[in-house]
């Protein structure tokens, strides 16, 4: 899809768009599209970044090619906080977000895929070159939020370690991050414990995946961490029933790591920022790490495993101590942990926790901001209890109660083990692991939070 600026109303084959303040379904002819956004003083931003969305969904169900759509009418004066490039900056990027789908491994039917070949906007003359960067910003968010759900989406027997490690370089490839790849030998030498346990059942090798990016001279980085399991079967403690179903995307904290170094990168961001993958697949075999097995981690601390499926955290555990290299001003770890912070929050939102009482807001508003919500829960000392082992320093699971008492809180305790010397904010990202029909994308990947780190990036 392109989308190019214009300082009037493109003639011919475009087809113009209108909002109207009904809420009747979409009217289509070849000449209008007319979508209904409800009262217009009732708009909100959550609302807003959804109309782009609808507009692509309904050209492409009707197989309309060509769009006009007026700046003038997405301009509402109760979101007067939003500067016009930045408004123009989300039409564009909820736009791409909508145009995407993941058909690589589908054949194409006969009159080919649906697709929105180009998008005019337009908008009065002395405001073209704010359109022009608006555009631009979006488009390079967007594709690199897209390129995450293509990571993501990919299934496991073809998204591997080694091939995520390969994606990675190939995502940097001509930027300014420089990609560095871990394979078994380093890790032991590393004394990475908690990563070769998770890999060990599987016949894949694992990575440690390191992005570096310097953009802003000498000073302190973010590092980002994000869980690279590229299949989770739960390993000797084996999903039950349909829980393996997706289960390919349990790499998915990981991909948005990558890319939201690489669009950091792209934007020019003056920040230095880290990321780190590790990346396993979880699998039963003889050689897999059994429930009871105390893995020695980088930090020295010992992980009693408890269960093999509660696999993310473990190999977050040495990433998180890997981390402390780079004296980080903010170490984030995205993952998808919990399917307890799904029964939480449902699908919208994210949960994230963090000891410091001032990233509590400064997230929320990141959330608000990106279209990547994310809601707090504690991780007071009172929870550490949980997480004390028997017969190591932790445990991946409690090892006495309800273990499903404080799901994602646990898997937050167990992770701030790793991440006590710098502030540490982690992020559950398996709410939104996948798109809900709410969120007019394709189904599959969501690409959180690529769009919440890049925010976090250019802000922090
Ligand atoms: N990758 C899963 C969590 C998950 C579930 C993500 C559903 C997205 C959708 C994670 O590794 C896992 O298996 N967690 C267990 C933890 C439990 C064993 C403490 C879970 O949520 O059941
Ligand atoms: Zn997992
Ligand atoms: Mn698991």
């Amino acid at each position: 899809m392109r989308i190019i600026s214009a300082t009037e109303r493109p003639e011919g084959k475009f087809t113009l768009v209108t909002l109207s303040e009904d809420s009747l379904p979409p009217r289509v002819s070849k000449q209008i599209i007319t979508i209904g956004i409800g009262a217009r003083k009732e708009m909100t931003r959550r609302k807003l970044v959804l109309i782009p969305r609808k507009i692509v969904s309904v050209a492409k169900q009707h197989r309309i090619s060509r769009l006009a759509l007026n700046l003038a009418d997405f301009r509402f004066a109760q979101l007067k906080d939003i500067p016009p490039e930045a408004l123009v900056a989300l039409i564009a990027e909820n736009l791409e977000l909508a145009h995407f789908e993941f058909t690589k491994l589908k054949t194409a039917p006969k009159e080919g895929w649906a697709q929105v070949a180009e998008v005019a906007v337009f908008a009065k003359k002395q405001d073209k070159s704010l359109v022009e960067r608006g555009i631009r910003r979006g488009r390079i968010i967007a594709e690199e939020v897209n390129a995450c759900r293509e990571l993501a989406n990919t299934p496991g027997g073809d998204m591997t370690p080694s091939v995520l490690a390969s994606a990675a370089k190939k995502a940097a490839h001509g930027t300014k991050v420089k990609v560095t790849v871990l394979g078994p030998k380093e890790l032991k030498k590393l004394k990475m414990g908690a990563i070769l346990g998770v890999s060990r059942g599987s016949e894949e090798e694992p990575r440690f995946i390191i992005l570096e990016y310097q953009g802003g001279g000498k000073g302190a980085p973010i590092v980002l961490a994000g869980k690279g399991v590229t299949f989770d079967s739960g390993g000797l403690n084996v999903k039950p029933g349909d829980s393996m179903y997706e289960m390919h995307m349990d790499m998915s904290g990981g991909a948005a790591v990558i890319h939201a170094v690489v669009l950091a990168a792209k934007l020019g961001v003056k920040k230095n920022v880290v990321g780190l993958v590790p990346a396993v697949e979880n699998m039963p075999s003889g050689s897999s790490y059994h429930p009871g097995d105390v893995l020695r981690s980088m930090s020295g601390k010992t992980i009693e495993v408890l269960n093999t499926d509660a696999e993310g955290r473990v190999i977050l555990a040495d990433a998180l101590t890997y981390a402390s290299r780079y004296k980080p001003r903010l170490i984030v770890d995205i993952a998808t942990l919990t399917g307890a912070a799904l029964v939480a929050l449902g699908q919208h939102a994210s949960a994230f926790m963090t000891k410091d009482p001032n990233l509590i807001p400064l997230f929320m508003e990141l959330g608000e901001e990106s279209g990547d919500y994310v809601w707090p829960l504690p991780l007071w000392d009172e929870y550490e209890e949980y997480i004390k082992g028997t017969f190591g320093d932790v445990s991946n699971l409690p090892s006495s109660g309800n273990t499903r008492y404080g799901g994602t809180i646990n898997g937050g305790m167990f992770l701030y083990q790793f991440a006590k010397e710098y502030p540490f904010v982690h992020i559950d990202i398996a709410p939104r692991m996948t798109t809900i029909p709410s969120d007019v994308l394709a189904k599959g990947a969501a690409g959180a939070p690529v769009r919440l780190l890049l925010r976090l990036i250019e802000k922090f």
